[in-house]
């Protein structure tokens, strides 16, 4: 009997890696590999990367110094290393040169090559790197090893044209490039046939759906066709351009029943001179105008965004502008990130960065505003009844069941197994800043 053979993944970053990890999942087990959730275990570890803040990198060059151990306890333990971080020449090279154990690097454009790579070193114990600058030929539609049962990722654009000064993404991921209006279809039925109660598009911008695409096709009506697949309950989507965010997807996402209420539109600054600095290709007044629209037309909305603080040149007032901005808009909630100089990006050639502490002190006073505000909005839930599609139980305790809101707010509930995977109303008990309490009505 020949022995189980194990993997496990280890995942940086967004949504997108994530879906690309499930893809990593489904190939391994094609030939032939089981999932492990200990490292111990396995028989081949792959870490797919993310290269959007220097964080990002340095989580990972920590975790293959730890593999180094594990490699000399188990000399067959193979190694592999993708994603965002893999495109860049330096941190390939430098992998290639000072970490011996690792016998795998490719790149986000040939996640379908992975299997044939590792049989390449199982059959010839060699080193492979094999990284394309962009896809070639007709990628294959990849099998996918999903985490949820309930949930799944389409992917509906990859890439992106922005060019926004600080980012890396459209160095690492490409030109934005449209999957086709039937395939993406296809995939929500076959998903829907399995029992996928909820979608979530993704895209680096999804309102530029269909603008590579030969035929007549958008965003909102690529919703309108999604509303139409049967027995799918939600259809999720991010992440939205403002410059892009049109009158006909806001009608799109008030009238279609299935599309969640949900809006994540990153603003970054509320300071026009950064605005334009960044390349954002919007102004304040103009993101300001698009929010209170949607607020006006669906107020039961919920809008979230991104910041990023301390970018070169940020003045003080230029701070202000966008503390005033989020007391204006009070979002329901924000990310808020630390500028981080990407190696590559024009904004990383400034002489002018702005330093740690200044930044550090400026993430902390948006945060405390913004919390504030998320917290105030969601007390107002209390005694409001929400539909929420129920996950199964929480991270931190089993006895605790939870479920996204449509508006995507956590919200827990008492451990009940029967409702995994089901819509259900429950009456909203306490609020906190990020998370809800309730109690099942229906
Ligand atoms: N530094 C900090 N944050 C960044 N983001 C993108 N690039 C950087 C960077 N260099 C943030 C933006 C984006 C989110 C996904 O990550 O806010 O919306
Ligand atoms: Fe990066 Fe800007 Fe593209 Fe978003 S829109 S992925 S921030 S370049």
């Amino acid at each position: 009997m020949t022995k189980n053979k194990y993997y496990h993944i280890i995942t940086y970053g967004c949504q997108m890696n994530e879906h690309d990890s499930e893809k990593l999942a489904g190939m391994l087990e094609n030939i032939g590999y089981n999932n492990t959730n200990k490292l111990e275990n396995a028989d081949i570890v792959l870490l797919n990367t993310c290269t959007i803040r220097e964080n990002a990198e340095l989580k990972v060059f920590g975790k293959l110094g730890q593999l180094k151990e594990y490699k000399r306890k188990n000399p067959d333990l193979i190694i592999g290393i993708g994603g965002c971080m893999m495109q860049l020449e330096e941190p390939v090279e430098e992998i290639y040169k000072k970490y011996r154990h690792v016998d795998l690097i490719f790149g986000t454009h040939n996640i379908h090559q992975v299997p044939e790579l590792i049989k390449k070193i199982e059959k010839n114990r060699e080193r492979v790197v094999e990284v394309w600058d962009q896809e070639e030929g007709l990628i294959p539609d990849l099998p996918s090893q999903r985490e949820s049962e309930h949930s799944a990722w389409i992917s509906i654009i990859q890439g992106c044209d922005n060019f926004c000064t600080y980012c890396i993404v459209p160095y690492v991921r490409g030109r934005e490039r449209s999957r086709p209006l039937e395939a993406i279809i296809k995939e929500a039925e076959k998903l829907a046939a399995e029992g996928v109660k909820e979608v979530t598009l993704l895209g680096q911008n999804v309102n530029s759906y269909g603008n590579d695409l030969a035929e007549e096709i958008d965003f909102p009506l690529l919703l309108e066709e999604l509303n139409k697949v049967d027995s799918l309950a939600r259809i999720r989507f991010m992440t939205s351009h403002p410059r892009d965010f049109s009158e006909k997807l806001l009608l799109a996402i008030k009238n279609l029943e299935k599309v969640a209420k949900h809006i994540h539109l990153p603003i970054q600054s509320g300071s026009n001179k950064i605005l334009k600095e960044m390349n954002r290709g919007y102004s304040r007044e103009y993101y300001i105008d698009t929010v209170k629209e949607i607020q006006n037309k669906m107020p039961e909305a919920a809008i979230s965004t991104d910041f990023i603080v301390g970018f070169p040149g940020e003045s003080d007032e230029d701070f202000e502008q966008t503390l005033k901005l989020v007391k204006e808009l009070r979002f329901d909630m924000a990310y808020t990130f630390i500028y981080s100089p990407r190696s590559g990006t024009p904004a990383a050639k400034r002489e002018d960065q702005i330093a740690e502490e200044v930044k550090k002190e400026r993430l902390n006073k948006l945060m405390d505003i913004q919390n504030r505000i998320s917290y105030q909005k969601n007390q107002k839930l209390i005694g409001k009844i929400q539909k929420i599609l129920v996950t199964g139980p929480s991270n931190r305790d089993e006895n605790v069941y939870e479920g996204r809101t449509g508006t995507n707010k956590i919200c827990f509930i008492n451990k009940r197994p029967d409702l995994i995977g089901k819509i259900v109303k429950v009456k909203i008990d306490s609020a906190k800043s990020w998370t809800l309490q309730g109690t099942v009505v229906e």
